[in-house]
């Protein structure tokens, strides 16, 4: 992405702040075992307003009545790190690579935090990072406030997050841009999985194809632990054990997808392991699949989330009693919460840096958001019935499904960013037997 993006989303940040002193850490590096670490992933905030990949940086940005100024703080090129972990970009580097107005080596931060929070009132900070780097920004602070020659003191600390992540809620189409590419490669992947699946495989199997696919395509990894689920694993939600044996007769549920520099894509297909749905499979998934498609249909800009998360819970009740899963009225079992037990998460979420896009989902006032051109969300209704659940008709019992898509709010209403991907029982099945 273009330096100018990130220098317009630091003039966003500055303009919703009050005069004070931001600072945005990066992600830490998380130790997988003894002395290896996990792959490193920036923190989704830091990269939103800078682009920088490396850890142990820190942007800083103030605001006066006068002026605002930048700090990028990176660490220094060093020859050992280049030999065992590669080149870091160091000071110079950095200074010719990103517009901020000045880059200072990591080392020099602690001292330079008593210039530069000198005079300020307001710090914004992530409230709940317990990072050293913030700890050294308060006792810097501290320090100021007890000096007599200084006339203004830190006196109310607020969440930068809180305002990253409501800029975070519109996607540019720069973005949108990533967020497609990231989809695209996914929809190859999920293809690939339908038509290389044969009963007798095991799930890791399906997830190395898939896999095979992001990093051969050169994205960066899983968006998220994949979900490959066969049979009566798809009702466990959060299955991502993913060693059981692809039964003949049995669906499988994929819950994957890949990043595309930090930018996710979130995809759910269930299709017949066998190739062939059968006729109590075909049901369950074709009432789940009229739920997500009448739900989407529904997206347009002022549609509130709350009732879009209210009308899919009506939708997936009515389903529920057509099925003859859920016996009675409506209204009567949806105030009994009774459709919670076959249908029991929310009908999606914001995404794009984070797959699980932090951004609010209310208003200043509390008010649920309404949409507006630019947000990006899933819709990924499920019905899951469990293989011991005796509440459930037999024939159903053991079925889990889910079917998610990436929705884009634009002006008119939306664009189905994943609608390429195998969905009716028709282009699922020519997927699955397609040589
Ligand atoms: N893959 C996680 C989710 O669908 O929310
Ligand atoms: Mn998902
Ligand atoms: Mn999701």
């Amino acid at each position: 992405m273009n330096e100018i993006h990130f220098y317009n989303r630091r003039t966003q940040l500055l303009s919703m702040m009050e005069d004070g002193v931001a600072i945005i850490t990066s992600a830490p590096i998380q130790t997988r075992s003894n002395d290896t670490e996990f792959p490193y992933r920036q923190n989704s905030d830091f990269y939103y307003l800078c682009g920088f990949k490396e850890d142990n940086s820190i942007l800083v940005l103030t605001k006066t009545a006068e002026s605002i100024r930048t700090y990028l703080f990176v660490e220094a090129y060093n020859a050992e790190h280049a030999l065992w972990n590669g080149a870091r970009l160091g000071v110079e580097g950095s200074r010719e690579r990103f517009s901020v107005d000045e880059v200072h080596d990591i080392a020099s931060y602690k001292e330079m935090m008593q210039e530069i929070l000198r005079e300020h009132i307001n710090l914004y900070i992530d409230l709940y990072n317990d990072s050293p780097r913030l700890s050294e920004a308060k006792n810097a602070a501290q320090t100021l406030h007890s000096m007599r020659g200084v006339k203004r003191h830190v006196r109310a600390i607020h969440d930068v997050t809180y305002l990253v992540r409501s800029l975070r809620l519109i996607k540019t189409p720069e973005e949108i841009d990533m967020i497609k590419k990231a989809i695209s490669i996914t929809t190859q992947a999920h293809h690939e999985a339908m038509r290389v699946c044969k009963s007798g495989m095991k799930e890791y199997q399906l997830q190395a194809a898939m896999n095979y696919v992001f990093l051969s395509n050169g994205a960066s990894a899983e968006a998220y632990g994949s979900i490959v689920a066969g049979g009566n694993n798809a009702n466990t939600l959060h299955y991502v054990d993913n060693r059981d044996d692809l039964r003949d007769g049995d669906l499988v549920l994929i819950d994957a997808a890949c990043e595309w520099e930090l930018y996710a894509s979130d995809i759910t297909r269930t299709f017949p392991i066998n190739g062939k749905f059968s006729g109590a499979q075909c049901e369950v998934y074709n009432a789940v699949l009229d739920v997500q498609l009448k739900v989407i249909d529904s997206i347009k800009p002022g549609v509130k989330r709350d009732w879009l998360q209210r009308y899919s819970e009506e939708l997936l009740c009515d389903a529920l009693i057509t099925l003859g899963v859920l016996h009675g009225e409506r209204q009567a079992l949806m105030d009994a919460k009774e459709h919670k037990k076959y249908a029991p998460h929310g009908i999606g979420h914001w995404m794009g840096l984070d797959v699980h896009d932090p951004c609010p989902y209310v208003d200043e006032s509390g008010e649920s958001l309404a949409f507006e051109a630019g947000m990006v969300m899933t819709i990924e209704p499920g019905l899951y019935f469990r293989a011991d659940d005796e509440s459930v008709p037999e024939r159903y019992r053991g079925i889990g499904i889910r079917i998610e898509d990436n929705i884009l709010v634009t002006e008119n209403g939306y664009e189905n960013l994943s609608a390429m991907i195998a969905k009716s029982v028709e282009e699922i099945e020519g997927m699955c037997n397609q040589l």
